[in-house]
């Protein structure tokens, strides 16, 4: 029996395409064991977002391989390179990573990955090995709800992928170029993965895809323009998905991660307002506030844009935790910009926020643009948006003192309010008695920083049980 060993880096989206690989060599036959020391097979999956990414992934390919070479296995065990560096890079890799890696996987062939392996052990490679590649030019796979898939989150959270691709012009991204056009699962594929999840004890519903926003508006007839309003009568939606998701039985949260700011609409707005399982929680990129770096950057959206959509959200989804990221130091921008950002975020104290130093991505528009901005000024304005969010962040987290909320407990001890998505945010640490993947009711009685220090509300926890289990 085949024994496989994965390390899965990078994002969310490509946690799912490792779970989809676990799946189908689970249907194979294969074992998949956490010790890659034991294995016959490793394979790395990597991520190439930005430089330090891409090094990390690199890291772990030769690592793994100096580790066979350590335990003189270097014959016997396999190992193969999948994910988003792959995918951009295997022509250039294959050649100058040929001793060291046996095979290149794209993201097409992730429901292949058993085949792949099996046709490896078939061949002996040469004194002079070449490493094998399996990479389409350009992805189009979608997993549907029946795809094998193997969950490596905890039991009682899960990512759900409804859409893969990017089809936004964004000129720092690469991940266009890696993950292909966008391509949405219809409505009720989702809906069946979800009810199935929600059936095996999953509380939380991550919706996840490059922009989420845009779920179903690529089987729409006319292409929708980001600066008009979206209206669901078009086609399937977001909002249409949501409304089926909010009406499976069973008790559990919905949660929005990675929605581009040009496809909110009034209609998203009131759908989520309306939908009581959806988690008062937006995870909405905005990526800056200048008309000009929002010009530059492409991002089909305008500085009074923004403004007006985030307070359209906020009065109409009222405790609504707003989550975004900036970037700052992309080509061209000046003090003016900056100061333009931090006002903003002074004035809007986003509940939760990220901000990245710009990384010159080779193959995007921005990497050739003029006007580059040196790393140590990158640094300077990273360090100062940090330090204005943390003090935003003590005073948000502050106003939580006093008030009782409902979370999901992750592990002894530590817990996930409705505001903070899994990995990326803030805690809510307690009483380490409370049962594991169950939501329960704390009063928030002190904080620090990010975290927020809870107690169970009355003398005895209160834990809300799953009356019924959805059908
Ligand atoms: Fe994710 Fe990295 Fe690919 S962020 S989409 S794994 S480039």
């Amino acid at each position: 029996m085949i024994k496989v060993s994965l390390i899965s880096l990078g994002c969310a989206k490509n946690l799912v395409d490792s779970e989809i690989m676990i799946g189908h060599l689970h249907q194979a036959g294969m074992v998949v064991i956490p010790e890659a020391e034991k294995a016959d097979v490793v394979i790395v999956n990597t991520c190439s977002f930005i430089d330090s990414s891409k090094e990390e992934s690199i890291g772990h390919i030769l690592e793994v391989h100096q580790n066979r070479g350590l335990r003189k296995r270097r014959k016997e065990q396999k190992l193969i390179v999948a994910g988003c560096m792959s995918q951009r890079f295997s022509k250039d890799l294959s050649s100058e990573l040929a001793h060291e890696v046996d095979a290149f996987i794209g993201l097409d062939q992730i429901t292949r990955v058993a085949p792949i392996i099996e046709g490896i052990f078939a061949k002996e490679r040469g004194a002079n090995p070449v490493s094998e590649v399996h990479v389409t030019p350009r992805s189009t796979y979608i997993p549907d709800y029946n795809t094998p898939r193997f969950r490596l989150t905890p039991k009682h959270f899960a990512y759900v992928k409804i859409a893969e691709g990017c089809n936004h012009p964004c000129t720092f991204c690469i991940i266009p170029q890696i993950r292909g056009r966008h391509r949405s699962r219809t409505v009720d594929s989702v809906v069946a993965e979800a009810r199935q999840l929600v059936k095996e004890g999953v509380r939380e519903l991550n919706l996840i895809s490059q922009d989420t926003t845009f779920f179903g508006m690529d089987t729409w007839d006319e292409r929708p323009n980001p600066r008009t309003p979206v209206d669901s009568r078009r086609g399937a939606a977001l909002t249409t998905l949501l409304r089926e998701l909010n009406a499976i039985e069973g008790d559990f949260w919905i949660r929005l991660l990675y929605t581009h700011p040009a496809h909110w609409s009034d209609e998203l707005i009131q759908t989520i307002a309306e939908c009581p399982k959806v988690a008062r929680y937006i995870d909405i990129p905005l990526q800056h506030i200048s008309d000009a770096m929002l010009e530059r950057m492409q991002r089909e959206t305008s500085g009074g844009y923004i403004r007006d959509l985030i307070r359209r959200i906020r009065a109409g989804i009222p405790g609504i935790a707003v989550r975004t990221t900036f970037i700052v130091g992309f080509p061209g921008e000046t003090e003016a910009d900056v100061d333009e950002l931090c006002d903003f975020i002074r004035e809007t104290k986003f509940e939760r926020l990220g901000v990245f130093r710009y990384s010159q991505e080779e193959g995007t528009r921005g990497a050739k643009m003029e006007h580059q901005v040196p790393a140590k000024v990158k640094e300077a304005r990273w360090h100062r948006l940090m330090a204005l969010q943390q003090e935003i962040a003590r005073g948000v987290s502050k106003s939580q003192v006093g008030r009782t909320i409902r979370v999901l407990v992750e592990e002894p001890g530590v817990a996930r309010g409705e505001a903070d998505a899994p990995d990326i945010d803030g805690r809510v640490y307690l009483p380490r008695d409370l049962p594991v993947g169950e939501f329960v009711d704390v009063k928030i009685n002190s904080f620090h920083d990010y975290d927020l220090l809870a107690l169970p509300t009355g003398e005895q926890p209160v834990v809300y049980k799953i009356a019924k289990q959805a059908q």
